[in-house]
């Protein structure tokens, strides 16, 4: 019987993490000598559920549509959570699968995790393996709801992926045995690499009239300087007063570049309900310093304009580890952050949330940007790593089930 495994995503940052899996397992079924097949299902929670946080998404990392969609759609920590626990138990009870992978630190990866820690598949109690990519990352910050999903997922989860060294510390120093734990490298990063070429040949550049020269002209066309602006989470922009501090920290010190802010909806909300929208532009200005709002963008698009910024200035997690990746110097609007390898090896300098902090930070890496390396293991092979751990361990489990000798690859 062929080993399956069900792959959980529910949020932007969760398909880039889950795609290079899916591929990794085609690959080891394309490839197969033996009888080992995998199969995958992948459920979508729907936490993220519009065309721009979701579908394109999919378009762009050419994964196929969901086996199963759960709707969950909006709502507060506790009915989102609740809502996807409820409508996922029934579905995994129905799969029944050998393993379960939950990607990074969304309400979707706890409630999933917790459903699959207490699920009792048959009347001897067998629950699949629960596998959790990203593991061990840590911001100390038990304010950030992200937080709270990261360790309690460790905790209930029987195999971790750690994407960075530091995470293996902080796994054994919260007691976690060091037999569940596999340094592996990134999924994100194999996304980027894997999407790296096509995101070159995306026409956002043309589309942001960022481009200078002919157009007919293609060997004399340059780049505008450009920043490049992401701000989402919720302590920074629910807030009127902090998200004013952060937007007064821009003014006027990127003073030649125009900066670009694809807005995230919860932040597009705060913009109208705090009455700044007069803060932004929303044309084609190219006036050095303006802000200039557009849409969320599709994964190849931002990319491509990550890869082709001055600077980017953040609060995503992700987008501080694929700067480190691209080698373009990134500003982190946070106190903290769960990724120190984007500090210590990578291009990410840590801004804090106030205005002068910010400006002291941007004029730094404008003037003298931070020159990073790449970490350990972000090769572009992580999810191959994983799905041949996973293979192995459900067929050892399967072995320790039923009684048979145990199968060791
Ligand atoms: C979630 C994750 C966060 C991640 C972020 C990336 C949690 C606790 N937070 O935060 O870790 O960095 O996603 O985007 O899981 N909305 C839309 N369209 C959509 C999705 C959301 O308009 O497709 C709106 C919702 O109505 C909501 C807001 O955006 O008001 C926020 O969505 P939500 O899922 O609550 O969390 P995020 O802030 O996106």
């Amino acid at each position: 019987m062929p080993i399956k495994i069900m792959i959980v995503v529910g949020a932007r940052p969760n398909f880039m993490k889950a795609a290079p899996i899916v591929t990794a397992i085609k690959q080891h079924n394309q490839g197969l000598k033996t009888d080992e097949p995998i199969r995958h299902v992948l459920v979508h929670t729907g936490q993220h559920y519009s065309a721009s946080m979701s579908d394109t998404f999919f378009e762009d990392l050419k994964l196929s549509p969901p086996d199963v969609d759960l709707g969950v759609g909006s709502g507060s920590h506790a009915e989102q959570t609740a809502e996807i626990m409820k409508r996922f138990e029934p579905v995994l009870l129905r799969e029944s699968p050998d393993a379960l992978v939950v990607v990074g630190d969304v309400n979707s990866t706890i409630a999933c995790t917790l459903v699959a820690a207490k699920v009792s598949l048959d009347s001897k109690g067998t629950r699949p393996l629960i596998a959790h990519v990203e593991a061990g990352l840590r911001s100390f910050d038990r304010s950030m709801p992200e937080e709270i999903n990261r360790v309690l997922t460790d905790h209930i989860s029987d195999l971790l992926f750690a994407t960075e060294e530091n995470a293996l510390e902080n796994l054994a120093n919260e007691g976690i045995p060091r037999k569940k734990v596999h340094f592996v490298g990134n999924t994100m990063i194999d996304s980027l690499l894997a999407c790296r070429d096509r995101a070159e040949s995306s026409t956002i550049l043309e589309r942001l009239g960022l481009l200078q020269g002919a157009k007919d002209d293609h060997s004399n066309r340059s780049t505008r300087r450009y920043a490049l602006l992401t701000l989402h989470r919720p302590a920074n922009v629910d807030d009127r007063d902090v998200f004013l501090n952060i937007v007064d920290g821009l003014d006027g010190v990127i003073k030649d570049h125009v900066v670009i802010f694809p807005v995230h909806p919860r932040t597009q909300k705060r913009i109208a309900e705090f009455g700044l929208n007069d803060r932004f532009d929303t044309g084609a200005d190219h006036r050095p310093g303006a802000i200039r709002l557009t849409e969320p963008l599709g994964y190849l698009d931002f990319m491509c304009l990550m890869a082709n910024a001055a600077l980017v200035i953040t609060d995503s997690g992700g987008i501080q580890e694929e700067t480190t990746c691209l080698g373009v110097p990134c500003v982190t609007v946070r106190e903290n952050t769960e990724r120190p390898s984007t500090l210590n090896t990578g291009t990410n300098v840590l801004a804090g949330v106030a205005t002068n902090g910010i400006r002291s930070a941007i004029s730094r890496q404008l003037e003298s940007p931070v020159k990073g390396g790449v970490p350990e293991l972000w090769d572009g092979k992580a999810a191959v790593r994983i799905v041949d751990i996973l293979r192995r361990q459900c067929l050892e489990k399967r072995g320790i089930e039923s009684g048979a000798e145990v199968v060791r690859a």
